[in-house]
């Protein structure tokens, strides 16, 4: 039996010298070693020897298998390093280069422009209001001074709902909502969506306003001079000419209003500003005491500024876009320059 074993030892190493493939490698380890293997029947042929040899015999079989077991396990790993080492070579990954970066989206100039009026406003203690885009006519015109019969409703085309509803064409309509239910002293700038029936190269349908006002008692309108040439300073920088007109809006008396010195031309005149040197930039004035009345302010006690003015122009004149409609197009391409 030990010679028979011998024989078994050498002819498995032998297999498995030959064994050039993992598979067959493993297939020889079946062969010999496994349940029903060489081994196995040598195990069962055991019970048939003599007492005394048993012992022996078992201590042999055992052995012969740890070296057939150990040596399998030897090419086996043999195999697998082979292999390892073939796929980092074949598709090698070079952990020094730098990650794929995700692609960082931009904000809208618009909302660029929203953002820092709101930032220079915030900066001199305004807080922020807002108020529904689908308005009453009471709060967008009546509230304002502008009764149902009143000419200056032409001054903007509306969208009605009904006779009663409608979309606001202005921010403006947000101050008798924040006063009708706040006292002053009042610091609020309200910056929103409006609408007017207009379309071409520097009307949209749907544009963005900034309203701002200040109520306290002795409100003056150096206090509107002084707040607006503060803003249009940090916007479009110090050295930016600034010059009040006198105009009208039916809700503030008096009114004006407020022009930049060309960003364009910087005043020599240009197509931007006409050939005028400046740009209207702002509506403004000193808040109607017909207003205050209607929200239970007594005008007597109280005075105020109200100013308005609109995101895309200001857009506009800070990146130089001469069409409008380019900022709802939503095309990637002019949306990324900024
Ligand atoms: N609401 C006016 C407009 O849209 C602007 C304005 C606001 C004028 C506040 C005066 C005071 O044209």
């Amino acid at each position: 039996m030990i010679a028979k074993l011998e024989n078994l030892l050498k002819e498995a190493f032998s297999d498995l010298s030959r064994a050039d493939t993992r598979e067959k490698a493993a297939q020889v380890k079946t062969r010999y070693i496994g349940r029903k293997g060489e081994i196995a029947s040598f195990l069962k042929e055991l019970g048939g020897l003599p007492a005394g040899e048993r012992k022996a015999a078992g201590e042999a079989i055992n052995q012969a298998k740890d070296a057939i077991e150990k040596e399998a396990e030897r090419l086996l790993s043999s195999f697998d390093e082979r292999e390892k080492a073939a796929r980092l070579t074949t598709d090698r990954v070079d952990v020094t280069l730098p990650g794929r970066r995700a692609p960082l989206g931009k904000r809208h100039p618009v909302t660029q422009v929203m953002d820092s009026v709101e930032a220079i406003f915030s900066g001199l203690g305004f807080d922020i209001a807002e108020g529904p885009e689908v308005e009453l006519d009471y709060y967008n015109f009546e509230a304002l001074n502008l009764p149902k019969d009143h000419p200056a409703r032409d001054m903007q085309d509306t969208f009605y709902i009904n006779e009663e509803v409608l979309l606001r064409t202005h921010t403006s309509a947000v101050q008798p909502r924040v006063m009708e239910v706040e006292r002053p002293p009042l610091r609020v700038i309200a910056p929103g969506t409006v609408y007017r029936r207009d379309s071409d190269i520097t009307h949209t349908p749907m544009f963005h306003q900034v309203e701002g006002f200040m109520v306290d008692r002795g409100v003056r309108f150096s206090d509107l001079k002084g707040i607006l040439t503060q803003f249009l300073h940090e916007l479009f920088g110090e050295d930016t000419g600034i010059r009040f007109r006198p105009s009208f809006f039916p809700f503030t008396e008096p009114s004006a209003e407020v022009d930049i010195r060309c960003v364009i031309c910087s005043g020599s005149g240009c197509r931007v500003c006409k050939g005028s040197g400046w740009l209207e930039i702002l509506g403004a004035g000193m808040i109607h005491p017909e207003v205050f009345r209607t929200v239970k302010y007594d005008p007597e006690e109280y005075t105020g500024f109200a100013f308005g003015l609109g995101i895309e122009r200001i857009a506009m004149l800070k990146f130089g876009i001469d069409d409008l409609r380019l900022f709802f197009e939503n095309d990637i391409r002019f949306l990324r320059q900024f």
